[in-house]
């Protein structure tokens, strides 16, 4: 196999931010998942069903006069009238509550007495094998809300504990929004992240990140849609909102799946500023989920919808005498975030999503004309639909339109040449949710990441027309999935990376700057004998990087061959590879069955010869 690498004419750069991380709350990604907090409906606001996530013995009740957090309008009232059984409440987490031996954790609630005097509350948090492995006290002395802490340090490490808050006076008292966080968290901040699921985020070095989804912003009607106004402010007074996960999708339930907002608007910027990627947030267009029902506002009523979005741009970048850069800063960010893209719907169809487009778009253009517009081609990346919104894309001339692809194998390789013919016109591609799906069992597995590592080959090589790209579904708990293959699993003590989450980061840290033209035997370099490859350069580290997969069953011998002007006789660097066998699976038991091996390697640039190993896929960087 004859590989040619020669210059690109004209140049074509890879974008800065071209990967990145696309974060929605499912298989409980965010609470449960990467927001810390570890009690589930800590405010007794799951609709319906106050108590939900909450085991209740002896007097206990639900009250709602004179809550303390207007838009979380119930808590709890515990009732300790000497008799034997007790009263109080155990909160079961989310699948449990994971701590760690000698670790610390902090605890808060607010509470009021509801007679004069004073009550004690005694907080425990008991194993799995019901023990206590952790326990203190607080007394309640105010007949006022107050806010009351408590450090907790367990004894015992347990991925299913519980917590439990026990009155242990006579008397009767109110509890709101119970909380319970790691009192180590990801920088260390109140209200945080979860330290090892935040730090594979930063792992990736992400250049975007989209957010809050997915079909979550659409809402499994209109009214549950995702409203970024109701996840800022107080974490206490964020009002509680179903997840469209909520759902019977794939046959499983998951009824007890509630958006807290406490990973809300403001922690997502954050995140995006933590990890140097520029944010990606994503409104709802007027339109509920599709997949559910057509509910939808008519275009003449959108302006409610439009006016969220153009506020959204006052939160992330206005001064603090807006009313929303105003919201930002007292929540202490005096600068911009710097927003500069907005994706108005999630994967909308038919002919009403074009139309709700065009009336944000005009809105934007007469006041933020420097945001760029995402659009969307719909759920599948091929078909009528697709075409058609592709077209109705052109013609509004967004600046990026999303694709989506959850697709088979086959199709990842067959597709490694599909941005070739890509209009170099019009809108360019944000390719924001694929991953490649081998059935029966949707595993992450490692052919899986084999075929997107050949497809992104194609990407690489397009770099002029896909601008952005990023996999999905990011995150997944092993007890309370939705979806899957999913880029990290996770418990409550443990993740894992999978392979799928090597290859993004492969593309991600060796991404280059400037593109090279790849041929094989004078043709595009998509698949032939199995070989995938791309090369780029990469300016600013003076580096040559080659990606190369081989998705065939033998080893192939690739002769490469350089005609690229300056460089050094002898090309010196390290070739990182992921070979596993096809089926082979990273588990929360075997966290590293598949990942990037580095060797040093050495290469005579005048005729370089690279034996490629059946099935694998490698990077080299080469100075
Ligand atoms: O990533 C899972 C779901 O797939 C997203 O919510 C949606 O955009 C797509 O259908």
């Amino acid at each position: 196999v004859k590989i040619t690498v020669e210059k690109q004419k004209p140049e074509i750069t890879v974008a800065p931010n071209m990967y990145g991380i696309f974060f929605e709350d499912i298989n409980f990604a965010a609470d449960g998942g990467l927001y810390a907090e570890m009690i589930k409906n800590r405010s007794f606001d799951f609709p319906n069903s106050p108590f939900m996530g909450w085991l209740t013995y002896g007097k206990v009740s639900v009250q709602t006069e004179g809550a303390p957090f207007p838009r979380n309008q119930h808590y709890a009232r515990l009732l300790n009238d000497g008799l034997l059984t007790g009263t109080g409440l155990l909160n079961e987490g989310f699948r449990g509550i994971g701590v760690e031996k000698n670790k610390k954790y902090n605890l808060s609630l607010y509470a009021k007495n509801v007679n004069k005097g004073e009550n004690k509350l005694k907080i425990e948090i008991i194993s799995a094998a019901n023990e206590i492995i952790a326990s203190g006290e607080i007394e309640i002395n105010s007949g006022d809300w107050e806010k009351y802490k408590l450090e907790l340090q367990a004894e015992e490490t347990c991925a299913h504990a519980k917590l439990r808050v026990d009155l242990i006076s006579q008397g009767e008292l109110d509890i709101e929004h119970v909380s319970l966080f790691p009192a180590e968290t990801w920088k260390n901040r109140e209200n945080g992240m979860r330290k090892d699921l935040a730090q594979a985020l930063a792992d990736l070095k992400p250049g975007v990140f989209r957010f809050p989804g997915g079909c979550i912003i659409e809402g499994n009607n209109l009214e549950t849609r995702y409203q970024w106004k109701n996840s800022v402010g107080a974490v206490e007074n964020r009002p509680v909102n179903e997840n469209r996960w909520n759902y019977v999708f794939q046959h499983r339930f998951t009824p007890d799946y509630f958006q807290s907002y406490g990973l809300g608007f403001f922690e997502y910027f954050q995140l995006c500023e933590d990890f140097g990627a520029d944010a990606l947030p994503v409104v709802s267009c007027g339109m509920a989920c599709q997949f559910i029902t057509d509910e939808c506002v008519p275009v003449d009523d959108l302006e409610p919808y439009i006016q969220d979005a153009l506020d959204l741009v006052e939160f992330a970048n206005g001064p603090v005498t807006s009313k929303w850069g105003k919201v930002r800063v007292e929540m202490g960010h005096p600068e911009s975030f710097g927003l500069k893209y907005i994706g108005i719907g999630n994967e909308q169809w038919g002919e009403v999503f074009p139309k709700h487009l065009e009336a944000f778009q005009k809105a934007f253009d007469e006041k933020y004309p420097e945001i760029q517009i995402i659009g969307s081609s719909g759920p599948s990346a091929d078909g009528e639909q697709f075409d058609y919104l592709w077209g109705q894309m052109k013609k509004l001339d967004v600046d990026l339109v999303d694709e989506h692809y959850y697709k088979d194998p086959d199709w990842f390789l067959q597709n490694a040449d599909r941005y070739d013919d890509y209009s170099r016109k019009g809108p360019k591609v944000f390719a924001g949710e694929y991953a490649c799906h081998v059935q029966p069992e949707k595993k992450n597995s490692f052919y899986a990441a084999l075929c997107e590592a050949s497809f992104l080959t194609g990407i690489e090589r397009n770099s002029d027309v896909v601008r952005l790209a990023t996999y999905a579904p990011l995150f997944a708990h092993v007890d309370a999935w939705q979806w899957k293959p999913d880029m990290i699993w996770f418990d409550n003590l443990r993740s894992v990376k999978s392979a799928n989450y090597y290859v993004q980061q492969l593309y991600s840290k060796y991404k280059g700057t400037t593109v090279q033209n790849v041929k094989m035997n004078g043709e595009n370099v998509v698949g032939q004998n199995g070989i995938y490859a791309s090369v780029v350069t990469d300016k600013d580290n003076d580096q040559l990087i080659i990606k190369i997969s081989n998705t065939g069953k033998s080893e192939k011998e690739v002769e490469l061959d350089f005609k690229l002007k300056e460089l050094p006789g002898v090309l010196k660097g390290k070739q990182i590879t992921l070979k596993a066998n096809l089926d082979d699976e990273n588990t929360l038991d075997e966290p590293f069955l598949v990942k990037p091996l580095e060797k040093e390697v050495v290469l005579d640039s005048k005729s370089p010869k690279i034996s490629i190993e059946a099935e694998s896929f490698h990077v080299f960087v080469l100075d």
